[in-house]
């Protein structure tokens, strides 16, 4: 006889995930693999010769570029004879200020840093993470891409998603090609739904610059790096050719942070039997001493790999708090579909959520599911009211807020106008009042109509041989009547030159005023510290359309 109670819990979307047991030989350990080396340091005449059991005439490339540039010296071998369980109850405790914890994770070892991590319970990571944070403020990112790569689409899309709070976007392409259509349709939506809003493209590295040198795009994110050297090797890529890139980024005053997670090595099959936890306090490493100000991890693409062994989800919290114990900017994750379980999701999503990061998602679909071309994420544009509820409920700034249908029709009727104005100007092919009205009212690429995609890519790959750029599109605008948006994007280009939004954590307000670590530093030590929110915004995140009030019932 079967039992119909476990035919029941058989149908349960969590038995549709995929599970594995520990495998240590292939790296499928999420923290604290029994290969993984104890920490140790020797420093001779200035130079590291032993790192984690290594001595230097082993060392791989990274183990080379993390002893020369991304530890501090000075301390470490003070801090590396300091007990784990007392550098782990000095990250939780909360009268031991970001600023007295710092001077001490700055100078660990890759080794050392998880072996405090593994002293901590999820809920202790959660407090610290509130503590050590770059930015005061929490914030939000997103992603707004489609299926057909429809332009106009994607403005539309880019103003509501804008205006419901998100302070970075970032968009990828279905078509290669299409990559500069895309990065002026995110850049032009988003100024349209907020002026500020900083914005992305992700493609391939040579083209992603140069959308950045053209000055169409705000910011750079998915610049990988990974944990183990024959995994670097197969992108042909070492420590420095990313560390070149990264200064290419910085040097035109273009925002940048690399990207890094749990089970790429896994995944890559080089994983050189460690902990993934202790590949990505590598990753993490590498970045901190190429003077990179942040990263994307929270194991992104490859979520799947973590959340199939145990302790994997705190895993990915451990790298999370890991980055801000080497005081990068974290966007920190929740941008992959990993569960088919919606208690699954929500549960993983808490433990960011809850102690507020400098980007709680590193892509929260702003769009249906069907047209996130990053391959899904963990929340979707359907869950955006389940998401401003979790942030009414708990009291907890999530980023987002509630709108009203009217207000983001206006701006996706706008965004989808300012891009009709757009391409007459530039000579691109038309977009018709049909499509701006499609767009107005579309849920996603399933409601709008097809656009000759061919005639968009030439136009794209003419722009990108031509010596055209920001400017170009600042004069267009103009010249289509948006002079609002114009200026907007001006001043997104006039940003680079002060170069204030390079340093670590950067948004911008609505006023393109910088908020930064640098700035808005955060002061967490304890009860009615650190970021609380404003009355102002608390009345916003509370105030959803359909809630009663006593009036509704005299
Ligand atoms: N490690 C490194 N890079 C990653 N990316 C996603 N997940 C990881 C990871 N775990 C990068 C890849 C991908 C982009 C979305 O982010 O470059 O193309
Ligand atoms: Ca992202």
């Amino acid at each position: 006889m079967k039992s119909k109670r476990f035919e029941v819990l058989a149908q349960r979307p969590v038995n549709q995930d995929g599970f594995v047991k520990e495998w240590p030989d292939v790296g499928l350990v999420a923290m604290n693999s029994p290969f993984d080396p104890k920490p140790s340091i020797k420093i001779e005449n200035g130079i590291v010769t032993e790192l984690d059991q290594k001595k230097r005439e082993d060392f791989d490339f990274l183990d080379q570029f993390i002893a020369d540039n991304s530890i501090i010296l000075e301390n470490v071998e003070k801090v590396l004879a300091m007990d784990d369980i007392e550098i782990a109850r000095k990250l939780v405790d909360i009268n031991v200020s970001r600023d007295e914890v710092l001077e001490i994770t700055l100078s660990m070892t890759p080794a050392k840093i998880c072996s405090v991590l593994n002293q901590l319970s999820v809920l202790e990571m959660m407090m610290a993470l509130t503590k050590m944070r770059a930015r005061k403020t929490p914030a939000n990112q997103c992603h707004v891409t489609n299926l057909k790569d429809n332009p106009v689409q994607i403005a539309a899309d880019s103003a509501e998603a804008a205006y419901r709070g998100f302070a970075e976007m970032e968009t990828t392409t279905a078509i290669a090609r299409y990559a500069p259509i895309n990065a002026m349709a995110i850049m032009i939506g988003a100024q349209v739904g907020r002026p500020g809003v900083l914005t992305q493209c992700s493609s391939e590295e040579a083209t992603e610059l140069r959308l950045g040198l053209k000055s169409i795009t705000a910011y750079a994110e998915t610049v990988s790096v990974y944990g183990t050297e024959q995994v670097f090797i197969d992108g042909d890529d070492t420590p420095w050719s990313k560390a070149f890139l990264a200064s290419s980024y910085a040097s035109r005053g273009i925002k940048m942070r690399y990207t890094s997670g749990a089970g790429s090595e896994v995944l890559m099959g080089y994983a050189e039997k460690k902990s993934m936890l202790y590949l990505e306090s590598r990753c993490l490493f590498m970045t901190k001493g190429a003077g990179v100000q942040g990263i994307q991890n929270g194991s992104i693409s490859c979520i799947g790999v973590p959340g199939a062994v145990p302790s994997g989800i705190r895993g990915v919290l451990a790298e999370n708090l890991l980055a801000s114990m080497l005081d990068l900017e974290v966007a920190s994750g929740n941008d992959q579909t990993f569960s088919h379980s919606d208690i699954r999701r929500t549960a993983r999503t808490l433990l960011e959520m809850i102690p507020g990061t400098d980007y709680i998602f590193s892509g929260y679909s702003a769009t249906p599911n069907y047209d996130n071309m990053f391959a899904g994420s963990n929340f979707d544009a359907e869950d955006f009211d389940d998401y401003n509820i979790l942030q009414r409920d708990m009291m907890v700034d999530g980023g987002l807020r509630p709108v009203s249908e009217e207000e983001v029709i206006k701006r996706r009727n706008k965004a989808a106008k300012v891009m009709q104005g757009l391409f007459r100007e530039l000579g691109f092919p038309a977009i018709t009042d049909e499509e701006v009205e499609a767009a107005t009212y579309a849920h996603g690429s399933h409601d709008m109509p097809e656009r000759n995609i061919p005639e968009d890519l030439v136009a794209a790959e003419e722009f990108m041989k031509s010596s055209q750029d920001g400017v170009t599109l600042v004069k267009a605008l103009y010249n289509a009547g948006f002079k609002d948006v114009a200026e907007s994007f001006l001043n997104m280009m006039k940003l680079r030159v002060a170069g204030d939004q390079l340093h670590t954590s950067a948004i911008l307000d609505e006023d393109f005023n910088v908020i930064s670590a640098v700035n808005d530093t955060n002061d967490y030590m304890g009860p009615q510290t650190g970021y609380m929110m404003s009355e102002e915004r608390w009345n916003e995140v509370k105030n959803i359309p359909n809630a009663v009030e006593a009036a509704d019932f005299e």
